[in-house]
């Protein structure tokens, strides 16, 4: 093949990512996309971001900001300039140098991966493929998605890889309400399908990210993703079994765990907590046991992670009913507030969040609830509809028979809830400080 031809396409795509002058594409403007849409602006690219919600685009084209980690000025000065616009019109992607997909990667009812929305973004684009450009998935998938579900796209077209279009994936490493890590400082890894891919991907992300880790394989950068959160659910899942030991043992799980972490080599401090949330941690070690499962391999440890952590609000309902029985009061009828339903501290995001299963588990006993979060103040899923009270009151707090912390949000006046409360579950360990007997915590039994 002519040497020449066969470069050319690189060469170009790299100078224009190297004077800016690359168009970038993200497809799917979530807690992934829109802040990744946000550091290419500020990196000096124009951005089109692209999504199926109307609300969003729309929102976003009048410089209104959904996402906590996007700075609003940021978002506004994006659009002013004309560096940020959003469609819902995928052909926008015919004038296009670069794409990254981010689009929601969840389980189906039968808690196998659902990976529907990326089908779905590569049927909208198959027609606008085009020459030269680069196709990044960010969505966490199992090992082989890349090359399963969008390469026989490009190949189809008659393109060669590596050669007229640069496919990789990188995989998301955002930690929502992290103060101290966002996009730009969180190192990246990215791997190509090919050298020429990956070599590519590396320039443009290098752009945004301060440091970007190559590996040799679309399914290395994939299985990355999967050890990253499948270590995460596995600690949770111990911290929880620890807590669960503990209690039975009446020795403070959270006093052996701070201990523990003055080690300074050979461990790793994880809190147990009434269970996991968001659309990581509970989700992504399935899509590696599942595709272990088609393997005919079975993921053990992820299995018996997932036993604990699912469990979890299950036990604080016991917890609950347990501590409720000492004061001679039952869940039926028993009226409770529950503190914090974001699936962690300073966030709104109520993604496969605890919080739900225990409000859930709590109304099928007819308990009476009411919630107290101050960063969701709806709260909508399945049949429940509820609003958050407004205000920590006195009078009110003395009323509940039991306040249940959740979620430990900084912005919390826990002083107030302990002064005024008369039996307290706390989950979190946020009356570390104080030992009264209304005060039951995970993990101390
Ligand atoms: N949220 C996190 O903390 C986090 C961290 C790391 C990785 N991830 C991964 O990143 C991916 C995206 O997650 P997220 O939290 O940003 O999800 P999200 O639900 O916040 O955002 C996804 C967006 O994609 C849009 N969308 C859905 N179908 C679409 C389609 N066919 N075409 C265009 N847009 C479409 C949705 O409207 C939504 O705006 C997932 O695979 C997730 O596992 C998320």
């Amino acid at each position: 093949m002519d040497y020449k031809n066969n470069t050319l396409n690189i060469i170009k795509l790299d100078r224009k990512i190297e004077d800016r002058s690359a168009r970038i594409g993200v497809i799917g403007l979530g807690y992934v996309g829109l802040p990744l849409a946000i550091e290419f602006v500020k990196a000096g690219f124009d951005v089109i971001g692209i999504d199926i919600d109307e609300n969003k685009i729309s929102l976003i084209n009048n410089k209104k900001n959904y996402i906590k980690d996007v700075d609003d000025d940021l978002l506004k000065n994006a659009i002013n300039g004309g560096k940020l616009s959003a469609t819902t019109d995928f052909s926008a992607v015919k004038g296009l140098d670069s794409i990254s997909l981010c689009v929601p990667t969840p389980l189906n009812k039968q808690k196998d991966p659902d990976i529907s929305f990326i089908i779905s973004v590569m049927d909208k684009i198959r027609d606008y493929i085009h020459e030269g450009m680069a196709i990044i998935l960010e969505s966490t998938t199992y090992p082989g998605s890349t090359k399963e579900l969008i390469l026989p796209y490009v190949e189809n077209k008659g393109f060669n890889i590596g050669e007229d279009v640069f496919l990789c994936f990188s995989p998301e490493r955002i930690d929502p309400g992290n103060k101290n890590f966002n996009t730009s400082n969180t190192p990246k890894v990215i791997g190509g399908i090919s050298k020429r891919c990956s070599n590519i991907g590396q320039k443009l992300y290098s752009t945004i990210i301060n440091e970007v880790v190559t590996v040799s394989s679309t399914e290395t950068a994939e299985m990355v993703k999967l050890l990253e959160n499948t270590f995460r659910a596995i600690n949770i899942g111990l911290a929880n079994e620890i807590a669960i030991m503990c209690e039975k043992l009446g020795v403070n799980a959270w006093e052996v765990i701070d201990a523990a972490a003055t080690k300074p080599f050979g461990y790793m401090k994880f809190l147990p907590g009434p269970g996991l949330g968001g659309h990581c941690i509970p989700i992504d070690p399935h899509y590696l046991s599942w595709k272990l499962k088609t393997l005919n391999y079975d993921a053990r440890f992820i299995q018996l992670a997932g036993e604990i952590n699912t469990n979890m609000p299950n036990h604080i309902l016991n917890l609950i009913s347990t501590n409720l029985n000492k004061y001679n009061k039952t869940l039926n009828g028993s009226s409770i507030l529950i503190i914090g339903v974001a699936y962690k501290k300073d966030i709104n995001d109520i993604r496969e969040s605890p919080a739900l299963d225990i409000i859930q588990l709590l109304i099928d006993r007819n308990s009476i609830i009411d919630y107290y979060d101050p960063y969701v103040p709806k709260l909508v899923y399945n049949d429940i509809s509820m609003n958050s009270i407004t205000k920590l009151e006195i009078e009110k707090l003395n009323n509940y028979d039991v306040c249940v912390v959740i979620t430990d949000h900084s912005n919390i006046d826990y002083e107030i809830i302990y002064d005024n409360s008369q039996l307290i579950i706390d989950t979190r360990n946020v009356y570390k400080n104080k030992n009264s007997d209304y005060i039951k915590r995970l993990g101390q039994g």
